[in-house]
């Protein structure tokens, strides 16, 4: 099924330069971008964005994580591509995340150190978990107008 996710190229990716890097992986695997912003949200903002997580011990500081610089929203579309967008990005803790996944390259944290120094854990990208979380997010983060259905390739292996 072609679905549409969205990825956020947290502050941290953005201040080290790694918004070419996320961007080009997201591509090679013939995933197709249709909407794309740089944004700096704020406290109100993160709130809506993680509303799942505001009762976490961790909420306190994943708000102040996600506010800290801007962030580039993306959308992709392709093929399962809330899944496949998952497994290019790699586990939530970067110590667990495999290499040739953007959180295992670029990151090593451990959520048992994070928590002591009462930080958020820095892991460079945010993508959509589920279907619903897709739908609402994307929904959250981009108007109609801003989605854009274009013609890539008639190559159907490349949407
Ligand atoms: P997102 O794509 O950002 O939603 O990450 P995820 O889906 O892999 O993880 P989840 O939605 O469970 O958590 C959201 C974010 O909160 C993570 O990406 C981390 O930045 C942070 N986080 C999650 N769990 C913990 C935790 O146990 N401790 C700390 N300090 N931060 C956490
Ligand atoms: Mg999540």
């Amino acid at each position: 099924m072609i679905q549409k996710t969205l990825v956020l190229i947290k502050p941290d990716a953005v201040k080290r330069a790694l918004v070419g890097d996320c961007i080009k992986r997201f591509e090679n695997a013939g995933l197709k971008i249709i909407g794309m912003k740089m944004k700096w949200v704020n406290k109100d903002f993160a709130r809506k964005h993680y509303s799942a997580h505001i009762e976490k011990p961790f909420f306190k500081s994943l708000s102040e994580y996600i506010t800290l610089g801007p962030v580039v929203a993306i959308v992709l579309e392709g093929i399962e591509s809330i899944e496949l967008v998952r497994k290019i990005v790699g586990h939530t803790e970067p110590k667990q995340a495999h290499p040739g996944t953007i959180r295992g390259d670029y990151a090593h944290h451990t959520i048992a150190y994070t928590d002591k120094t009462g930080k958020s854990i820095m892991n460079l990208i945010h993508a959509s978990g589920t279907a619903e979380e897709a739908e609402q997010e994307i929904k959250l983060w981009f108007t109609k107008e801003e989605i854009h259905d274009y013609k890539r390739s008639d190559h159907d292996f490349v949407l």
